[in-house]
């Protein structure tokens, strides 16, 4: 059976840096408060002007550099956002645009949240399975600051959420480094424990209005207890099911790069996991949670670092909104 491997991959991050301190000044909130809840220090914002797609398209040129393909070679783009430029169409095919891909690919978004980035794994991994397509490109990406209310009544989830990018261009396998298995799940009864309501067509006629806004439907609001107790129950049951597909024991994984929304929930899975805290990766304390861009660019800084190589076997795992979660097993 033909696999996919993830043949090039990158990362971008606004350069604009918001730190706890600076946050204190808008949000009634505290350095303090922020870190011992999340252990998160500071997020990067972007500035204004920059879409989503202007974040995205430097990590999608790195990871088609890295893969050593051209844009011509690209056979599907499929991103996974929830802030996206426009309302729609959806973001890939503005970055078909921005790298100049003049040929009909086909090219769609997904919006999965914050598991987006393992959903996208799933999906490229068919189509390459199938054959069907050969090099995909896949990007995960948020602009979650334009999302949140930055005044002190949308502190509990503004200190939060960063904006960030990562790209990866999935291929077939040509050696033992390959995507083992994918795990995606869904439960319906999160939606109103965590969601950015408006625009949307439950507001008919216009999706968007004056009343709208002053009720604050266009922010993300979440019951961040009820959250919490998810995302540490669903991640690792999920890598659970990676290890036993994979017959992985502990002393077979390199690393586990869980998505990055708060260093508790990331210590607990580690706990819940009998994984020692090592292995469990962490950059949330320099980015917040950027949605759908957390896990690659984990990935990428953890491949900077030294913490996995070649031959080394990963887990990906991720809890977001939906509910959704889920578990890849790769072997780099
Ligand atoms: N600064 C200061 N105080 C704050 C605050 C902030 N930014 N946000 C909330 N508070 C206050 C609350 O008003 C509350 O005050 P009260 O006790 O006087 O009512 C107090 O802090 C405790 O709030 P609580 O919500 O109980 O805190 P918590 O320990 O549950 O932590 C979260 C809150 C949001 C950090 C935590 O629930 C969480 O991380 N949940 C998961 C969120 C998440 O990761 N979502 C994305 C998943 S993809």
């Amino acid at each position: 059976m033909i696999k996919s491997k993830i043949a090039g991959i990158g990362y971008n991050v606004p350069k604009n840096i918001v730190s706890n301190f600076d946050l204190e000044k808008m949000m009634d909130t505290s350095d303090e408060w922020i870190q011992t809840r999340t252990g998160i220090r500071e997020r990067r914002w972007v500035e204004d002007g920059m879409a989503n797609s202007d974040l995205a398209l430097p990590a999608c040129q790195q990871a088609i550099r890295m893969a050593g393909i051209q844009v011509k070679d690209i056979d599907a783009i499929i991103v996974g956002t929830v802030t996206s430029d426009y309302n729609f169409p959806g973001m890939a095919p503005i970055i078909q645009q921005k790298l100049g891909i003049t040929s009909n690919i086909r090219a769609f978004d997904i919006s999965a949240a914050c598991s987006a980035f393992i959903y996208l794994l799933e999906i490229g991994d068919q189509f390459i399975q199938t054959s069907k397509y050969k090099n995909i490109l896949l990007v995960g990406s948020d602009v979650m600051s334009c999302t949140l209310d930055k005044t002190p009544n949308g502190r509990a989830t503004g200190v939060l959420f960063g904006d960030g990018a990562g790209a990866v261009i999935l291929s077939p396998a040509t050696d033992d480094s390959c995507i083992l298995s994918t795990h995606t799940f869904a439960d319906g009864s999160g939606v109103e424990n965590l969601h950015g309501k408006a625009p949307g067509s439950k507001f008919y006629p216009n999706r968007i209005n004056k009343e709208i806004i002053e009720q604050g439907h266009h922010f993300i609001t979440q019951n961040g207890r009820e959250v919490f107790k998810n995302a540490v129950t669903r991640m690792p049951e999920a890598v659970k099911l990676a290890m036993e597909e994979n017959n992985l024991a502990i002393e077979d994984i390199k690393l586990v790069i869980a998505h990055q929304a708060n260093a508790r929930i990331l210590e607990a899975c580690a706990t819940k996991m009998q994984l020692p805290e090592e292995k469990m990766y962490m950059n949330i304390h320099k980015y917040g949670n950027t949605t759908a861009g957390t896990i690659p660019i984990a990935m990428c800084e953890a491949i900077q670092e030294g913490r996995f190589q070649k031959g080394d076997i990963i887990l990906l795992t991720a809890f977001g909104a939906g509910y959704t979660w889920a578990s890849a097993a790769i072997r780099w």
